[in-house]
């Protein structure tokens, strides 16, 4: 398949990237850096002023789209949440747009999201695809950003919005930041840890999306998320016995909320049990189901 990724160049892009051109298939990244060099395989966008090469961009079977500003880069200013919000739905809007006008349209549209749409909800509770839009901002920015493209589906594109639960990876991401605290003997559950984590290995998803374009009955909202989600109590002493180390030092909720306001709550505090439900009924197999294996894969790969 020929496939164009934007954001190809962050955490996910380049591990999809890697894997799609292992598996032989054409891979193309939409980048907003012309000077980092612009090869034969990058297609120059700039969402900001709606400019995207459309000429290149014609011709791909599948569109993935990452692109976005960090989330959890910083504590959420008014300025930051904007755009966090329009980073995502202007591009989205604008990649729709293209494809509107196009001679040749791609068979799929995979856009990014979350499982931040489900909001915090309570750690017994199963999610599911189907399950309701939380409340506060990351529902908001995932639901938004889901609507952006839901125009597709008029113009026959098979769209499906990529539900990631946290991407598990040495590399970066949440794992990669809690490691070095971990490592010093510093670390410990976030609050009573009573949170779900729904995580996901980041080598689990290059196979679910050739899954998923092998499987044209797939469409709407799927969980990337492994099927045994944990609390983040368990994920705590999990790790530490993975690497070794003790992990009897928990970060109290109120010292999380001081240090990172919202945004440590959204991402630290709260959680939900989101299973990977339309992944499970079309007979994917994961490759890292459990936390313990999938902890031990990375840290031996590095990856
Ligand atoms: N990692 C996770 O745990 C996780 C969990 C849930 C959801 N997600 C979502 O999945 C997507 C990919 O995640 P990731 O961890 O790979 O992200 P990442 O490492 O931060 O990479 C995102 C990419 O988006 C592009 N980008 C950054 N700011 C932008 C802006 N203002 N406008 C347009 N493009 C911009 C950049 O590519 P260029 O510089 O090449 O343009 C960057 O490489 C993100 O949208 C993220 O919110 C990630």
């Amino acid at each position: 398949m020929k496939i164009a990724i934007s954001g190809a160049t962050g955490l996910i892009g380049s591990a999809l990237k890697a894997f799609l051109l292992r598996n032989g298939h054409e891979v193309d990244e939409i980048s907003r850096h012309r000077g980092r060099g612009l090869h034969k395989s990058q297609i120059f966008w700039n969402p900001d002023e709606d400019y995207i090469d459309i000429a290149a961009l014609e011709g791909h079977d599948v569109i993935v789209h990452l692109a976005g500003s960090n989330i959890s880069v910083q504590s959420w200013s008014a300025t930051y949440k904007k755009e966090i919000l329009s980073s995502r739905v202007k591009s989205t809007k604008l990649l729709v747009d293209t494809i509107q006008k196009m001679n040749k349209r791609p068979k799929i549209f995979f856009c990014a999201s979350a499982v931040g749409y489900y909001g915090n909800q309570d750690p017994y509770l199963k999610i599911n695809e189907r399950s309701l839009a939380g409340q506060g901002f990351l529902p908001k920015v995932c639901q938004e950003w889901e609507n952006a493209s839901a125009d597709l589906i008029l113009y026959g594109v098979r769209l499906v919005h990529m539900r990631f639960g946290i991407v598990l990876s040495k590399k970066g991401g949440a794992l990669a930041k809690m490691l070095p605290l971990f490592y010093f003997g510093l670390g410990g559950r976030w609050g009573l840890g009573h949170q779900k984590m729904s995580w996901i290995a980041l080598e689990e998803i290059g196979s679910i999306v050739e899954f998923i374009m092998s499987r044209d009955g797939i469409n709407g909202p799927v969980n990337f998320t492994s099927p045994n989600s944990v609390t983040n109590r368990e994920f705590t002493k999990i790790l530490g016995k993975v690497i070794f180390r003790p992990t009897l030092l928990p970060v109290p909720a109120f010292v999380i909320r001081w240090l990172f306001g919202e945004m440590g709550q959204a991402f630290l505090l709260d959680g939900c049990d989101a299973i990977p439900e339309v992944l499970q009924k079309a007979g994917y197999q994961f490759n890292y189901p459990d936390l313990r294996g999938a902890l031990q894969q990375i840290i031996k790969s590095g990856r």
